[in-house]
Order: structure tokens, then sequence, then C-alpha cells
């Protein structure tokens, strides 16, 4: 099924940071494909800035580099060409007035302008400042941040006052690329598209639900800033809890911002404070000297690759069911999925000796993105009424068709609403305020025992300690595979 495009409004968009390893990568290949597309009309300009000197030829040349390596025969020689045509250089300092008035020139008056802070957040403040002061920060002009949005709650009131100093909330776009993720949406439409989950979605049905996001990738190469944050601020805080929330919501009136991010921060207020024993933190080793402490270059590091945790929400429709959340580097595959598993029938009419099987919906969001559903059927053949479970497997790539196999890029989709200034992907300032409150005390607990996270072996499932987590519980992870 060929996905449907819907060109987008002719825009200036401004890179900072524009040399960077995230616009490299992620940025100018994501507006590439969307070009390809059609759906970025060839009257767009990007425009890198960023303190180098270089020319608008040097440039071209380095995201032309970019683009072939993130995409690979994707590439098609005949649009590439179009593409960097679109694109501009400006130096420009963050905190000077070096370049401001080069920039401004190059913006037109009559088409959407963004700017994208693909920066250091201590630059957040001095860029929102210096457009207002140069007149670019006026109208519809709207600023994309990236995460990490603060490393705690004091650091991003910080930044939200600083952002709003200049811009009004309308005009921010708070990225988390999960949210861009298409088997993400889609569990909205799992959810409020459908009539046969919703009314099982709730402490009555569900006994608990399973929200799991595993990379086999380490942390080298991310050393200094991973060393300093660690699974819970990387991960947690921020994707971990958008895909707790979108699960845990209660239906929002309509798809558009305020209503879905207002049912959004119900969810993360709903939360109760984690005890201490419903968390497991780890660190990788590879049993040979080696492992995270290693890769960070840090013998003594205590920061975690992995968490593990039990929640609860306080509200009517979750009461008394935990969910249960981990994430970890190093571990046996990179899968990601939200599994909700099901309560027992409430009694087996097939007796005791026909086991009993609870069903377990699965939203697999990477990779092979699709839906599974755990029935409950009899064994085939004679000898009884044995029961047994059977998937009933929506695979998308498989349903759908290939070109659904390789969905958009997260940043293609969300770069996209940007322009179209749809923020119902984005999150609010009270949302991330309130995802490090919760956060917070968290790690302030960890800080004041000097806790030690537990160490698991690279290419496992993660400590041990995970493991009892569920087991005291009477439950069990689901396994990590791809
Ligand atoms: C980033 C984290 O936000 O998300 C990384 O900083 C992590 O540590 C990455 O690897 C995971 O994203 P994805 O899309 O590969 O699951």
């Amino acid at each position: 099924m060929a996905p449907r495009v819907i060109p987008v409004d002719p825009f200036d968009l401004v890179v900072f940071g524009a040399t960077g390893d995230l616009a490299m990568r992620k940025i100018y290949p994501a507006l590439y494909r969307r070009f390809v597309a059609g759906q970025m009309p060839p009257s767009a300009r990007i425009i890198g800035a960023a303190r180098a000197d270089q020319s608008d030829a040097e440039f071209k040349d380095t995201v032309a580099d970019h683009i072939r390596t993130a995409l690979g025969p994707d590439v098609d020689k005949t649009e590439l060409p179009g593409f960097l045509s679109t694109l501009a250089y400006v130096s420009v300092d963050a905190n000077s007035d070096k370049g401001w008035p080069d920039l401004a020139a190059h913006l037109r008056a009559d088409v959407t302008r963004c700017f994208y802070f693909s920066v250091a957040p201590s630059l957040f403040g001095p860029l929102a400042q210096n457009l207002h002061r140069w007149g670019l920060a006026g109208g519809d002009a709207r600023v994309v941040v990236e995460k990490p949005f603060g490393h705690d709650l004091h650091s991003a009131k910080g930044l939200n006052r600083a952002l709003a100093a200049h811009f009004d909330e309308s005009q921010v776009y708070r990225i988390d690329h999960y949210l861009g993720k298409e088997t993400v949406q889609n569990l909205m439409v799992i959810r409020f598209g459908n009539m046969l989950f919703e009314p099982l979605w709730n402490s009555q049905y569900v006994d608990h639900i399973q929200i799991t996001v595993a990379e086999s990738l380490t942390v080298a190469g991310r050393a200094a800033y991973y060393d300093g944050a660690g699974a819970m601020r990387d991960m947690v805080q921020n994707h971990l809890m958008q895909l707790l929330c979108l699960t845990a919501m209660e239906p929002p009136a309509k798809f558009e911002p305020q209503s879905v991010r207002d049912e959004k921060v119900k969810v993360i207020r709903a939360l109760e404070p984690v005890q201490p024993h419903h968390i497991v933190r780890g660190q990788y080793e590879d049993g040979q000297g080696g492992g995270f402490r290693a890769d960070v270059n840090n013998p003594k590091s205590h920061t975690e690759s992995f968490v593990a945790l039990k929640l609860s929400i306080s509200n009517w429709r979750w009461a008394g069911t935990p969910f249960y959340l981990r994430t970890g580097k190093a571990l046996s595959a990179r899968a990601s999925e939200i599994a909700v598993v099901f309560k027992d029938a409430p009694h087996s009419i097939f007796g005791p000796e026909a086991g009993r099987h609870a069903n377990v919906l699965t939203i697999r969001l990477q990779p092979n993105e699709g839906i599974t559903m755990g029935v409950t059927i009899k064994e085939p053949g004679p000898g009884g009424m044995r029961l047994m479970d059977v998937p009933l497997d929506m695979s998308f790539a498989k349903t759908l068709g290939p070109s659904s196999g390789s969905p958009t890029d997260a940043y293609e989709r969300l770069i996209m609403d940007v322009i179209r200034g749809d923020q119902t992907l984005f999150m609010r300032a009270d949302e991330v305020e309130a995802a490090w409150a919760w956060t917070d005390p968290i790690i302030a607990g960890w800080q004041a025992r000097a806790d030690v996270p537990k160490t698991y072996a690279s290419g496992s499932s993660g400590p041990s300690d995970a493991s009892l987590l569920m087991s005291r519980d009477g439950r069990a992870w689901r396994k990590i595979t791809s």
C-alpha cells in the first residue's frame, strides 16, 4: 500500500548545530526523503547555521556525504542535486552578534519559519534571545528542541523559562522521537479506533502491562553524555514515560494537541512514588574486564545502563494493575514492545489438566512492527481437551505490503508536523516537568543510598534481580527477541 503524501507549505527551516551529529545523521536524511517523496516543496529552504566558517558548497558536500551514508543505495542521484539546491549555510554565533544579520537576510517573510535547536541545551536560552532580538521570533515562527530537555526538574524549568521568555508555548515543539514512530501512533488507533479493546483496557481485565525497550548496542561512542545521564534520564524519563502515557491514558476527546497532552500529563501525575525495592539498576560487563565502565572510561562509574521498575497508577482505571518497565543497553537483542497481559478466565470449564492461558496483546514497536494477540485454542488432534496458545499475528510489513515494512522514519514525520503546525506528537512544558518531578526523587534516592548497580552480562536479558522483581509477584518478563 503506497503511503499518501500531502505536500506541506513552503518553509524556511534554520538548523542550529548544522554540522553536528544529529543534524547529519537524522535531520538532513529525513528531509531528503520527504523531498524525494514530494512532501517537501522545492521552494523550501534549509539554512544550516553553526559557528564554523564554511561555504555553502562545503556544507552541501558534507550533507550529501551523510545522506549517502545514511540512505545508501536508496539515494536517488537524480533527486540529490535538487535537494542540495534548497540548502544554504550561515556562520552564526549563539553568544554574540556574529552572523545574525546574515541569517535574517536569508529568511523570507511570507513562508512558514522554523528554527531547529540541534544544540546543547545551554544554548537554548541564548538562541531564543537572539532570535527575538533580531526580530525573527515573531508571527507563528516555530522552535524545535531536542532531548535531553534538562537533567532534572530544576534545569527543565530553567529551559522552559528561557524559551517562554520569547516564544509562546504554541510555538515550541519538544521532540521525543518515540512519538514519531509508526507503531507508537498505532497504539492510539488500536485503543481508540476499535471497539474491541477499550472495554477490557482496565484493572478489571488486565493483570499487568510490560513495556520493554531493549537495545543490543552499548554506549560506546557516547561515553561522556551517557555516564552523566544513565538509562533513567536517557530513556525512562522520556521515551518509556511516553509509551506508558499512551498505553494508560483516558481517551482524549479529540486527536489534537491539547486533548492528547492533557490526558498524558494526568497519567504522569497519577504515578505513585516508586518504592526502592521496586527498582532494579544494572550495568553491563563482558566478564573480561570490559563492559560499561570500560566503555565510559570510568572504572568507578555507578551509572546504570539498565533499569527495571514496577509502577502503580493511582486512578480508577489502573488501581491494582502494575506496569513493569525495563530498558537497557547491551542486551540480547534490539526489541521494543508493549505487552498487555490479560487476567485468566474466572473459571476453567475444561478442568485443571487442560491448563490455563492468559491472553496477551503485544504491540511490537521495533523491529518487525506489528500486533500479536495470543489466543487460547484447543490443541489439535485426539487425546482430550488440552489448551494451547496461538498468536493471531499481524506484521504490518506482511499485511500492508513492503512500503509499510520501512515506515517513515520518526524524524520525517515529526519535522513535517512542525511545518504543518501540529503539536500533537510533541511534549508540552508541563508534561516534561511532571516527568522530571516523578524521576528526580528516584535518582535522589540512589544518590542518598550510594546505590551501586547490579552487574549483568553483555548480551543477556539484564541483571537477575530484574527477574526477581517479577517472580516475587508470580509473574515473568517476556523473552527479549528480535
Ligand atoms: C535516544 C537515546 O534518545 O534513543 C539513545 O539517547 C537510544 O541512548 C535511542 O539508543 C534509541 O532510539 P531508537 O529509535 O533506536 O529506539
